[in-house]
């Protein structure tokens, strides 16, 4: 509290700054606008597609046609960016991701889709295996554990990939060490300077990631180890601090904390320590919490996202991303969906 001018009763009544709509919009702190969204989209094959999401009420996977509908309409809301997810054909998938290497591939092919019918808005593409192995590991299991520099080696070509396809932010998702270094020197190598790199450097191993691999046909065989060897453990800080530096030290862009509701302490410690910005994700399960009490009649869907979209701005994020970003923006910008 120092520095702060400390009152008393009833020289000071707090409530006066509360008393109608004007006052309350005038001191109000922390602000949510559609500048603030990320939207991500499952992309799926076929045309015409919009199959529904069971564990994500109100979430579908999309063909690409039908994604480009969505982010014209995301474009048109005011949101900057998209972040695209695909869901690989199970006969595409094998031990070792090769399809992540293929340049037609189904992400590559929603990348050029988008940029060619919405230019202006922004791409932003997961780095990671496990849309694309059969145990659904973000990496090269070598001796029972996913094995760190050969996976790296294979997440550098991906992001290489994923550049050259017309994505303008690649996020690699997968905890490895060292591999915002070694992406970084491979985009500048190829020339991709303007190619920007979000990091998940902060991702818990988390409960809260369920309903996405059913999304995407994740859940594979992880295993009773599941992704602990990797990602991180939810009741560390510092180790989210060391995590942040190092990839900005490795030219991070963007850095982001995840899972989001259960760690704002940590989006909060991580922005004030690094001079970068900081995303957040509201994720699959924490997204399902909501919409599903919402339908159960617990509390108002859109009062409810809102809220907890502030919440993420008042901890210190620059943008979030949420599976609830078309609604909460129409409903920002006051028109219907
Ligand atoms: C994969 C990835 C995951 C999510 C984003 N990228 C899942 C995982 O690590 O298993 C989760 C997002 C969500 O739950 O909404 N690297």
């Amino acid at each position: 509290m120092s520095g702060q001018a400390l009152g008393s009763y009833p020289t000071t009544r707090l409530r006066r700054s509360r008393a109608a709509d004007w006052r309350r919009r005038l001191v109000r702190e922390s602000v949510l606008t559609p500048n603030d969204l990320v939207l991500p989209l499952f992309v799926i094959e076929g045309s015409g597609v919009r199959e529904p999401v069971a564990s994500l009420p109100g979430v579908a996977r999309l063909s690409i046609d039908e994604a480009v509908k969505t982010a014209k309409e995301a474009h048109g809301l005011g949101i900057p960016a998209l972040a695209l997810f695909p869901v690989v054909e199970p006969a595409l998938k094998d031990d070792v991701g090769t399809d992540a290497l293929n340049p037609d591939n189904l992400v590559c092919r929603a990348v050029k889709a988008m940029k060619a019918a919405v230019p202006d808005i922004g791409i932003i593409c997961d780095v990671a295996l496990d849309p694309y192995t059969t145990h659904g590991h973000d990496g090269l299991i070598i001796d029972g554990d996913v094995a760190n520099d050969p996976t790296v080696d294979v997440l550098t070509r991906q992001a290489l990939l994923l550049a050259e396809a017309g994505c303008d932010v690649v996020a690699p998702s997968d905890m490895m060490d060292g591999r915002i270094g070694a992406i970084r020197k491979a985009l500048e190598g190829a020339g991709n300077v303007n190619t920007m790199i979000l990091s998940y450097a902060v991702k818990y191993a988390s409960s809260f990631y369920g309903p996405f691999r059913d999304a995407v046909g994740s859940k594979g065989a992880l295993g009773v180890k599941g992704k602990h060897t990797y990602q991180m453990d939810f009741g560390n800080v510092d180790e989210a601090l060391r995590e942040a530096a190092f990839d900005v030290a490795e030219g991070a862009d963007l850095i982001m904390v995840k899972p989001g509701m259960p760690y704002l302490d940590v989006i909060a410690a991580v922005k004030a320590q690094v001079n970068v910005p900081v995303l957040a994700y509201q994720v699959s399960g924490e997204y399902a919490m909501i919409a599903v009490s919402a339908a159960a009649g617990a509390f108002d869907k859109a009062a409810a996202f809102h809220e907890s979209l502030v919440g993420f701005k008042r901890a210190g994020a620059s943008a979030i991303l949420t599976y609830a970003a078309l609604d909460v923006a129409r409903a920002l910008t006051g028109r219907a969906s």
